[in-house]
């Protein structure tokens, strides 16, 4: 079977796959659902390393929902009817602020500095919301699991961003910032004591603002940091080398939506510019084929139109009351018309998207969410179909 599903021909070949797209597409479900495959078929130790899974599919898992422990997905949890998983599946979900005060703690020359870094207010605030640390932190660690060495396979979700392309600027992002001269003139002042000259008016506005402490903590949390420049620049140079290396790629997830396709179609192109891998292209939650189908908008119409008619031949039959059943055709007839529209219009956004000659996967709408492996067997089956 893997012969032939360009999925599973990927999680094969690759150490990195990295699930990415617009939001609310299905970018966790599809991560999990991969990792689960390639566990299940093609064996040895495969690691999710999910960013914002919901509850119930975090429950399924066995991720806990503080600290970045690794945990064992039980092979019982996976048989099917195939078979018991031929490989272990492991799952994890990235810890924000966690990721930081190890990454702090690596890169400090002695514990006392590292403290002094993290007992700062802003501290907090900054790996929170400064300079997309939410997207530097999700690719540092999985730089730091790859290079433990001890998976076979990191499929790996990414997080929520405004815009999909953030996660992947990030660590060249983070390195610009911290070899940037802007950083060299905030802490410059602190150093040579021109400060309170130089601001007094910005001084005095952010005081009233903010709160006297405010400046000083500003000047003393970049000083403190000054520390690991160096050691932070190189490793977000090695992290944006890991993400263009051949053993990762990319899996671009969207909805067959015009607006969440137009936005992967966005995405793919960029990545084809950084010379990234596009591993392929999965069209999630997409309406089956036999809607688009125009007979079956030409039945809906006419059911639609004699409505009454069939319903009174037919509710005698049924023993049910006839004005009930006009209703019910007519509701039924109008929504199969739309979904038969909706399903048009997606095919066509489909057969207008442009790939980058990564191959395209359609994974069917599911009735239901999916929140545990049950579901995330069933919806990965359906991603590593044979085209
Ligand atoms: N093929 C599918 N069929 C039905 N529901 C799906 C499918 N794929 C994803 N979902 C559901 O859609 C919701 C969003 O999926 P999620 O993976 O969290 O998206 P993202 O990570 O891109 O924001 C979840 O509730 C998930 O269970
Ligand atoms: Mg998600």
């Amino acid at each position: 079977m893997s012969g032939s599903s360009p999925i599973l021909e990927l999680l094969g070949q690759r150490e990195i796959v990295v699930a990415c797209g617009p939001g609310g597409v299905g970018k966790t479900t599809t991560a999990a659902a991969a990792a689960a495959q390639a566990a299940l078929r093609l064996g040895g130790r495969v690691l999710v390393l999910t960013v914002d899974p919901a509850r119930r599919l975090a429950d399924a898992l066995g991720i806990k929902e503080i600290g970045n422990e690794v945990t064992e997905v039980p092979a019982e949890a996976f048989v099917t009817a195939d078979g018991a998983p031929v490989g272990r599946l492991f799952a994890a979900m990235l810890d924000t602020k966690k990721s930081w005060d190890d990454l702090i703690e690596r890169h400090t020359p002695d514990p006392a500095t590292a403290a002094r870094i993290m007992a700062n207010p802003l501290y907090q605030n900054i790996t929170g919301r400064f300079i997309q640390s939410h997207d530097y932190i999700a690719m540092e660690r999985l730089y730091e699991l790859h290079s433990t060495g001890e998976w076979d396979l990191i499929v790996v979700d990414t997080p929520p961003t405004r815009n999909a392309l953030d996660f992947l600027d990030a660590p060249s992002r983070m390195a610009d910032f911290f070899s940037s001269r802007l950083l060299r003139w905030l802490i410059a002042p602190a150093r040579s004591g021109l400060f309170a000259v130089a601001s007094k008016p910005f001084t005095q506005v952010a005081d009233r603002i903010l709160g006297t402490e405010f400046l000083g903590d500003i000047t003393e949390f970049f000083v403190s940091l000054q520390s690991m420049y160096g050691g932070f620049v190189e490793r977000a140079n090695a992290v944006a080398r890991l993400m263009a290396d051949e053993r990762t790629t990319f899996l671009v997830v969207s909805s067959s939506e015009t607006v969440p396709l137009r936005e992967a179609e966005f995405f793919v192109s960029q990545l084809v510019d950084r010379n990234l891998s596009v591993g392929a292209v999965v069209l999630n939650k997409v309406l089956p084929d036999s809607l688009a189908d125009p007979g079956g908008l030409a039945a809906a119409r006419g059911l639609g139109e004699r409505a009454g008619e069939i319903a009174g031949e037919v509710a005698p039959v049924i023993g049910v009351d006839e004005e009930a059943l006009v209703r019910v055709l007519g509701t039924i007839a109008e929504s199969y018309g739309d979904f038969a529209v909706t399903a048009r219009r997606e095919a066509g956004a489909r057969s207008r998207f442009e790939a980058g000659g990564a191959p395209l996967v359609s994974v069917p709408r599911l009735d239901e969410d999916i929140h545990d492996m049950a579901g995330l067997l069933a919806l990965g089956n359906l991603l590593i179909a044979e085209p």
